[in-house]
């Protein structure tokens, strides 16, 4: 199950817009109920207003309906194990369980799996925002 969100990430990296850092990044999330959403890092010119893969994948993923997220994969063709960024940690924790796993890739496939727990031990909650 892995390889097939591995290979929704790399499909996606193949769109990204990343003209100035030459760094394309692919990011492919996965629903308990089975849906996936993939989504590319887009740069811009006035470099701070680029974005992330995981956040583009997020859009789609909001757009598709949302739901409880199970697995990540990321990848990024010039760095094996490319893990998100720490905005990206939080933005995926808002739609993740501490067990969410996520799959860290290189060109053939996964390398590495760990959780989102792992990634973002003391993460910013939201519930008495509520
Ligand atoms: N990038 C991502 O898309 N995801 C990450 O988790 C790390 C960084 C992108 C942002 C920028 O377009 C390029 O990689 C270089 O930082």
């Amino acid at each position: 199950m892995a390889h097939d969100l591995f290979e929704a990430a790399k499909a996606a990296m193949a769109k990204a817009y990343a003209p100035y850092s030459k760094f394309p990044v692919g990011a492919a999330l996965r629903t308990e109920d089975g849906r996936v959403f993939a989504g590319a890092n887009v740069e811009v010119a006035s470099y701070p207003e680029g974005w992330c893969a995981e956040t583009t994948a997020l859009g789609h993923y909001i757009m598709g309906g949302g739901g409880r997220i199970t697995e990540i994969a990321v990848i990024a063709k010039r760095m094996a194990k490319c893990s998100p960024c720490g905005g990206c940690r939080q933005r995926l924790a808002e739609f993740c369980r501490p067990e969410t796993k996520v799959y860290l890739c290189d060109n053939g496939g996964v390398v590495e799996t760990v959780t989102m727990g792992d990634m973002l031990p003391y993460g910013f909650q939201g519930d008495t925002l509520k």
